[in-house]
């Protein structure tokens, strides 16, 4: 026995590893000398033919330890381990349940025979951490699968199921499910004094690929758009080459070291990494014990049957749980049936769900004109017009029709949640359920916890979005609450910079080039110029577009002119609406603006406003803030968010360009930076 490893040798000479570290058993220093120390007591011990290694809790081994690459490696290492056990002359069989992931399944791969239960799933995800698999997953997997298909796993890095994994070659064996302990040790029986198979030593899959670079280029060209500002695929790519190429498996090996080593110090990587465990941090609320009770949310009532309670709608059809969606007018109500339904079937047709699956989710909606057939609904979310005296009257109404204890959720994207929730006598149960659309794809929610919101409520909220695949994120109440408010101030600087004489395209590019997917103007094009909700004070530019009937890409172009096919283009129109709007407000041309500089103007007041966001306790932790803008505006990953990259380029330079902007930094950010510290270390 060590602390989190046990060591039994079962009839027939069959030596158990058994590695029990909660939550994941992750591959860290701990758990690596419980291997370390139960293969070498097996390799040395005669009566010992065969050894298992199987994990107890729910998972196999999920990965190394993502934390540790921070720190010099500790011995043994990864790689002195996986060495370690490469060299036990006894065949050994590695039994995976939960999910072998990363150098989970690296250290399968070497073992001789990999053998699963069905409900089991496999893969390496390590591109999502900035990495590639650096425990020779690069070289094995392509030797059991083929170059192509080893690029399509570890470039999308989701995890395949067990039987597809068998289909695959990646694991030989399927055991019973709850019986796979038995099932490996007679599998173990069974290969004793067998020649035991190398996946090192294959060469039958990867040398069809030999001498043909052709297959990475048109990857890479193939994916160019959704590669743009990753690191770690173009590694990935040259690793897998690597494979096809250079016969010797150790000379592959050591290539594979080398591009994993430049990714690990990469800020990409950092950032990744870093995101990995923001992600994870936002469900932690210091006053609200994981251990708070929750309640159980088994029907919703969604009301207003618009393009937003659509996709919310679709969020808990997702999730198996039944829907009643109330609209105000049959026509509406209608309309909004028709697109989720055309929306399911569309998933069906591009083979993303079954026609099974689309009936199973259509049957959990009943559709109603009153909001009595809420009466015994657990959650009602309300995602009706965003003015604040329509959403009270709903809220008063609900107050009558909804059970005692029913939670009632707002959507609002920016009232006061408190004003709603005063038009109830329940304001313990009311809460924010904040979604981006399209609601049914965006991971963001924005959990909105107002004055009285009870602790109970926010546990559940919290809870019922992870149920759906979200990540929650906690905020308290404030205009914009924290995605919105802190983007915001990007749309704002955009406005400005336009109207000293930049082209939307200069800027659209720049931000593009940064990393996000749109440039805001292009955003406010596809979204729409007239949304309700700028409450501009001054003339704008938005301002004047609309009156020009220009409402962005649904009706006569935007800032950009559109083509037939879609394509923008500049618009002489929108440049004359500039200049006249920037005339009449006597904004002067601000002369030559480097790309670095558009960026520093646009995204540093976005870290400005998160400090003020930190600092008046809207959002927990900064940590929670870059996860609202990766998740909410596609803010991108391989930054960090706006904090992290802030604390990146440091706070002190930060400060500085907001100066030279005429922006007031927040109290906050100036003391973080005078102190030399950082918002997210
Ligand atoms: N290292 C360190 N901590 C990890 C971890 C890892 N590889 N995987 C999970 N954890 C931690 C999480 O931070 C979380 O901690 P918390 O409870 O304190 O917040 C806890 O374990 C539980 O994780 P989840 O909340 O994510 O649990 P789920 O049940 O939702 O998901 C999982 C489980 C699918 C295993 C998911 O945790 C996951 O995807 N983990 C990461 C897998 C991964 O990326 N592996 C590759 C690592 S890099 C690598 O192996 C390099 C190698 O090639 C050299």
């Amino acid at each position: 026995m060590s602390e989190v490893g046990t060591y039994t040798v079962e009839d027939g000479g069959i030596g158990v590893v058994a590695i029990d570290h909660p939550p994941v058993n992750a591959l860290g220093i701990v758990t690596r000398r419980a291997i370390d120390a139960g293969c070498r007591k097996f390799a040395d011990d005669d009566a010992v033919k065969a050894i298992v290694l199987i994990c107890g809790g729910r998972t196999f081994i999920a990965g190394a330890d993502i934390a540790e690459f921070d720190h010099p490696p500790i011995a043994p290492t990864i790689h002195q381990l996986f060495d370690l056990i490469e060299a036990i002359d006894k065949p050994i069989v590695a039994a995976i349940h939960g999910t072998a992931l990363g150098a989970g399944l690296e250290l399968a791969l070497i073992c001789n025979y990999r053998i699963a239960v069905p409900s089991a799933r496999v893969g390496l995800p390590e591109v999502s951490l900035g990495l590639l698999p650096g425990a020779g997953g690069t070289q094995r997997l392509p030797r059991i699968v083929g170059v192509e298909r080893a690029l399509e796993l570890m470039i999308s890095g989701a995890p395949v199921p067990a039987t597809k994994a068998l289909e695959l070659g990646i694991i030989d064996v399927l055991a019973e499910e709850g019986g796979l302990r038995e099932d490996a040790v007679a599998l173990a029986r069974t290969v004793i004094g067998k020649p035991a198979p190398r996946v090192r030593d294959r060469q039958d899959m990867v040398a069809p690929a030999r001498g043909h670079p052709e297959i990475y280029a048109d990857f890479l060209q193939k994916n160019a758009r959704a590669f743009r500002g990753f690191k770690a695929p173009g590694n990935i790519v040259k690793a897998v080459e690597a494979a096809a190429e250079i016969e010797d498996f150790d000379a592959g090996m050591a290539r594979e070291a080398e591009l994993f080593a430049e990714l690990l110090a990469s800020p990409e990587s950092a950032a990744q990494r870093y995101y990995f465990f923001a992600e994870r941090e936002t469900a932690k609320i210091p006053d609200i014990p994981r251990s708070t009770p929750t309640v159980a949310i088994d029907t919703v009532g969604v009301i207003g049957g618009g393009a937003m309670s659509g996709g919310i709608a679709m969020s808990f059809l997702d999730a198996g749980i039944a829907v009643t969606l109330v609209e105000a007018s049959r026509e509406a109500l209608d309309r909004g049936l028709a697109v989720i339904r055309e929306k399911y079937q569309n998933s069906a047709q591009k083979g993303r769900m079954t026609p099974a699956q689309v009936d199973r989710r259509l049957a959990l909606i009943t559709p109603a004109l009153d909001l009595a057939a809420l009466a015994e609904a657990d959650l009602i979310v309300e995602a009706v017009v965003e003015e604040e005296s329509a959403k009270k009257e709903v809220f008063a109404r609900l107050d009558a029709v909804a059970r005692p204890g029913a939670i009632l959720a707002s959507n609002t994207s920016f009232l006061d949640l408190d004003a709603i929730a005063s038009a109830t006598g329940r304001p313990d149960r009311v809460v924010g359920l904040h979604f981006f659309p399209p609601a049914n794809v965006m991971r963001l929610v924005e959990v909105v916890r107002g004055a009285r919101t009870s602790a109970e409520v926010v546990a559940t909220a919290m809870a019922l979005a992870k149920k759906l695949g979200k990540v929650p994120v906690l905020s308290r109440v404030c205009a914009g609450f924290i995605a919105n408010r802190i983007m915001g101030e990007r749309g704002r600087q955009a406005d400005r910079l336009v109207l000293q004489g930049l082209t939307p395209h200069e800027i659209d590019r720049a931000i593009q080039d940064f990393g996000f997917a749109m440039g805001p103007f292009q955003m406010m094009d596809l979204v729409g110029l007239d949304v309700p909700g700028r409450g501009d004070t001054e003339r704008t530019v938005a301002g004047d577009l609309v009156k020009a009937d220009r409402l962005g890409q649904k009706r006569n172009g935007g800032y950009y002119d559109y083509d037939d096919q879609g394509a923008a283009m500049p618009s002489p129109v929108a440049a004359r609406i500039i200049a006249d709007v920037a005339r009449a407000r006597g904004i002067a041309a601000a002369g030559q603006v480097s790309s670095e500089q558009i960026v520093a103007r646009l995204l540093y007041p976005v870290v400005n406003e998160g400090a003020k966001v930190l600092e008046e306790h809207v959002a927990i932790r900064a940590s929670d803030i870059d996860v609202a803008a990766i998740l909410g505006y596609n803010w991108p990953v391989f930054t960090g968010g706006p904090m992290f990259w802030a604390d990146m380029i440091g706070l002190r330079k930060v400060v500085d360009g907001l100066a030279a902007q005429d922006i007031e930094p927040a109290k906050l950010l100036v003391d973080t930076a005078a102190r030399g510290a950082a918002f997210t270390r």
